[in-house]
């Protein structure tokens, strides 16, 4: 299979594998080249407006529908699904070491573990914030998610993602979408992996409003890239997995599902490469709203109101006159996972370990270390340029709820609250307050 791709953001894009196997003029005609079985694929309602209707069409070799009844998974996962209830929602601020690799052969599917996550799959609201440790490639094994879209951040290693539409590879610095219910086999070709996934349950992901901007800037459309068609043409038992109603549910047909020749439409899945983000600052004074890194967007019905924000902290200069340049103090309405790819995040010096995690609930205060707060009010502001890091952030108008895991790992850190002690007083000029 090839690893050629298709560009642009949402754009409509045609591929076929093999010279004549797209249908010219029409989506489904009485006879379809090769004998192909045409089928419509849908990520939105029919009736989504046109802006927002996203749908493709693949030719493959045999109908998706020819399989028996997916029977529940046989083997314990870890991963879990909205309404996310085991534990009570902690008002508590959550940091948590990098997962390690697993000792046993484990795949991509068995090597995922949900942290926490907010809504319902059922109610198109939400999320399922996950991470994945895995050492082996899928082999005659498929997944799809009915219950989202899964927007894949590598940390470490390579996957070579098998997708019916194409192959995708991503490294690290990368990101992939898979739409919902797109099949996918995730390979490691350069050995063990490890990553974030967030499962989106609400509105697709799509690219940020840009404003006053204009019309350039931060993730440019054309550099988010689609695979072209690739098949395989393989009589073996293959075991589809799909999480379906927040459990894995699974089935097994007598050959690849990787088989369709050619695709055409506006919905396929996608990678994009982190190091191409236009990032934008303040050339003046204070340091805008973290907004300003948004990569992609997930609406809710209240405009400027996220699902879901996927937040970039990425190498930049830092030029502000007479600010504190890391990120400040804060309490949000809205609820914040963090996560690391590489490097040190500039508001905190030590204890998030790319690999690593965070979450400031709504309203929970947080901001920068003792540490790092010393160091920016001491610094000699001259322009310097932050390097090597990449820091990213899934952020939610609902409340992120831990999963019982999550609260009970050992990867846990019991001491987070004491990064925020130590901060000196303020020496006030008059000692007696007015209240
Ligand atoms: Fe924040």
């Amino acid at each position: 299979m090839t690893d050629m791709r298709l560009t642009g953001f949402g754009n409509h894009h045609a591929t076929e594998a093999i010279a004549g196997a797209l249908p010219v003029g029409r989506n489904s005609p009485q006879r379809v080249p090769f004998g192909l079985y045409a089928e419509q694929f849908s990520a939105t309602a029919f009736t989504a407006p046109r802006h927002e209707n996203r749908r493709s069409w693949l030719y493959r070799m045999r109908p998706s529908a020819g399989h028996g009844p997916f029977l529940p998974y046989d083997r314990d996962s870890l991963l879990r699904s909205g309404p996310f209830d085991e534990r009570p929602a902690s008002p508590n601020r959550l940091r948590w070491n990098p997962l390690d690799m697993p000792a046993e052969p484990t795949d991509f599917i068995d090597g995922l573990v949900t942290y926490a996550g907010n809504g319902d799959v059922a109610t198109g609201a939400g999320c399922g914030i996950h991470l994945y440790a895995a050492n082996q490639s899928m082999v005659d094994r498929a997944f799809f998610c009915a219950d989202g879209e899964w927007l894949i951040v590598p940390q470490v290693g390579t996957l070579r993602i098998v997708t019916e539409m194409g192959v995708l590879t991503v490294a690290p610095l990368q990101i992939a979408l898979i739409p919902r219910g797109i099949r996918f086999r995730v390979e490691l070709p350069g050995g063990a992996a490890r990553g974030y996934v967030c499962e989106n349950y609400g509105a697709l992901f799509r690219l940020p409003d840009l404003g006053p901007i204009g019309s350039n800037g931060l993730a440019n459309p054309r550099d988010f890239e689609a695979p072209v068609a690739a098949f395989e043409d393989v009589e073996r038992p293959t075991q589809i997995v799909q999480k379906f109603g927040g459990r894995l549910w699974a089935t097994t047909i007598d050959h690849s599902p990787f088989d369709v020749v050619a695709w055409h439409g506006t919905v396929a899945p996608y990678r994009y490469d982190l190091t191409r983000f236009n990032t934008i600052n303040t050339v003046s004074y204070d340091h805008p709203d973290p907004s300003i890194f948004t990569v992609l967007t997930s609406p809710s019905d209240t405009p400027g109101t996220a699902n879901i924000d996927f937040v970039i902290f990425p190498p930049r200069w830092m030029v502000a006159d007479d600010t504190f340049r890391p990120p400040w103090f804060h309490r949000n309405v809205m609820s914040e996972f963090m996560g690391l790819i590489e490097g040190e995040y500039d508001a905190k010096a030590g204890g998030f370990a790319p690999g690593g995690a965070s979450l400031h609930n709504a309203m929970s205060a947080h901001g920068p270390d003792l540490s790092s707060h010393d160091k920016a009010v001491a610094a000699q502001l001259a322009p310097h340029r932050i390097e090597g890091t990449m820091a990213f952030m899934f952020e939610s108008r609902h409340m992120i709820q831990p999963t019982a895991w999550a609260t009970e790992t050992p990867l846990l850190q019991p001491d987070y609250d004491a990064c925020w002690t130590g901060f000196r007083k303020a020496q006030l000029p008059v000692t007696q307050g007015d209240i």
